[in-house]
């Protein structure tokens, strides 16, 4: 499914909505550029969750760990290369843990991931506009 949004505000709502098809163990593999809107998105779902308070990229802590209906792993792969550092990080033990894991930078650890899982894609259009791509899951 592709969306389309034109404000941080709709995209935050695409993650919250996303959010109720979530099950123990869901990953969700999120990709875009710098500036994209993953963690706005992230955020979406973390609300979604129940989860309330700041939801920021996990660049410097690597993973966030937050508490809701499910808990949510919120991961930063952006200096990450290698499956040896992703089970370094603890965030390879996390996919099956029975929580949901948000994987932003998800490309530099693709052969850590499973075949089944959600892929994000979000597209800078304009300053504005985000086209968004959701796969394996319906909304
Ligand atoms: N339609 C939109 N959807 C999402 N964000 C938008 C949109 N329009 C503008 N923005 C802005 O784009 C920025 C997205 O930042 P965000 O931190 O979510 O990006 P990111 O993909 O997580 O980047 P990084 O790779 O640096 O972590 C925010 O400042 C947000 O307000
Ligand atoms: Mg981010």
């Amino acid at each position: 499914m592709i969306f389309h949004t034109f404000t941080a505000d709709e995209t935050e709502a695409l993650g919250r909505k996303l959010a109720l098809q979530l099950k123990p163990n869901s990953i969700i593999a999120l990709d875009g550029v710098l500036g994209a809107g993953k963690t706005v998105l992230t955020r979406g779902i973390a609300r979604g969750l129940g989860i309330e308070g700041i939801i920021k990229s996990p660049t410097f802590t690597i993973i966030c760990e937050y508490e809701g209906r499910l808990p949510l792993y919120h991961m930063d792969m952006y200096r990450i290369s290698s499956d040896d550092e992703f089970e370094m990080t603890g965030g390879k033990e996390l996919l099956t843990s029975g929580g949901v894991c948000v994987i932003e930078w998800s490309e530099n650890i693709r052969e850590s991931l499973p075949e089944d899982i959600i892929n994000i894609t979000i597209k800078v259009i304009t300053p504005e506009e985000r086209e968004i791509e959701i796969k394996g899951i319906e909304l």
